[in-house]
């Protein structure tokens, strides 16, 4: 809870980082590529962004990989995708632990291939201890379907007594969210130059900063997210207070 208008200016790194990573098909298209080269590019790119983003003192840094939307697209597509997953997930994992970053995923688990959800639980196990910055792979994600899954949720611990719907309030329903012990994102980037959110931490993101930037993910650089801190520094956050 923040009662207190708070200026970014000259304070701390953003504690949490969220990225919609998007671009990729029309980058590779500009090229006269299969869009599988934007997505390989992304890959890389998401690895950059997340050194550079440790380096700069951000605790989360939470990166839309596969929304629940996504399973709509051809299964070629798809398929590629998972399979640079897959291979992100082998390759990275050890590394990734070496450096002292920890691994967390949000969405929906049983719409994922089994053997990478065993690559998720087997980082998410092996990182959980490690005190770098956390890495939220947000995989068959989608808002609406987490907050309907919260609702079900409620809706049978309150059947069952566990509950009474005169006590439900909003941390009720953040507890029972993918993203329960994780703090919302201080700073949401869209690349690609859409302006929306496409389902993407709708509850979490009430009061986050919003900046949307036309690179295309496959092009964005750690100086990108340099210049995108800037700006958030340069944002007054009032959470509903009167104007400094
Ligand atoms: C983002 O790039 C990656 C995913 C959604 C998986 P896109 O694949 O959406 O790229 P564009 O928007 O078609 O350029
Ligand atoms: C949002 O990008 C999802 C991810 C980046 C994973 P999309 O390309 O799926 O979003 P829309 O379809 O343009 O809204
Ligand atoms: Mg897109």
């Amino acid at each position: 809870m923040v009662s207190a208008v708070q200026s970014s200016e000259g304070s701390s790194p953003p504690a949490h980082v969220a990225i919609i990573m998007d671009g990729n098909g029309r980058w590779a298209k500009s090229r006269g590529l299969p869009r599988i080269f934007g997505h390989r590019r992304g890959a890389e790119v998401a690895r950059q962004v997340l050194r550079r983003a440790d380096e700069l003192g951000v605790s989360y840094l939470t990166l839309y990989s596969f929304s629940s939307e996504n399973w709509r697209r051809p299964p070629p597509e798809v398929e590629d995708l998972m399979g640079l997953l897959r291979v992100y997930l082998r390759s990275e994992v050890a590394d990734l632990h070496r450096t002292g970053v920890r691994v967390r995923m949000i969405g929906d688990r049983t719409r994922m291939p089994g053997d990478i959800i065993d690559l998720v639980e087997h980082a998410e196990e092996l990182t959980a201890a490690n005190t770098g910055i956390t890495m939220v792979l947000a995989l068959s994600y989608g808002s609406r379907d987490e907050l309907a899954k919260a609702v079900r949720q409620i809706a049978r611990e309150a059947a069952d007594g566990g509950i009474r719907p005169d006590e439900i309030d909003e941390d009720t329903i953040a507890q029972r969210l993918y993203t329960r012990d994780i703090p919302d994102p201080d700073l949401v980037i869209r690349t690609g130059r859409e302006k929306r959110l496409s389902n993407f931490l709708l509850w979490q993101a009430a009061y986050a900063e919003l900046i949307f930037t036309d690179v295309l993910w496959p092009d964005f650089t750690a100086r990108d997210l340099e210049d995108a801190i800037g700006e958030f520094h340069k944002r007054e956050r009032r959470f509903g207070a009167t104007s400094a």
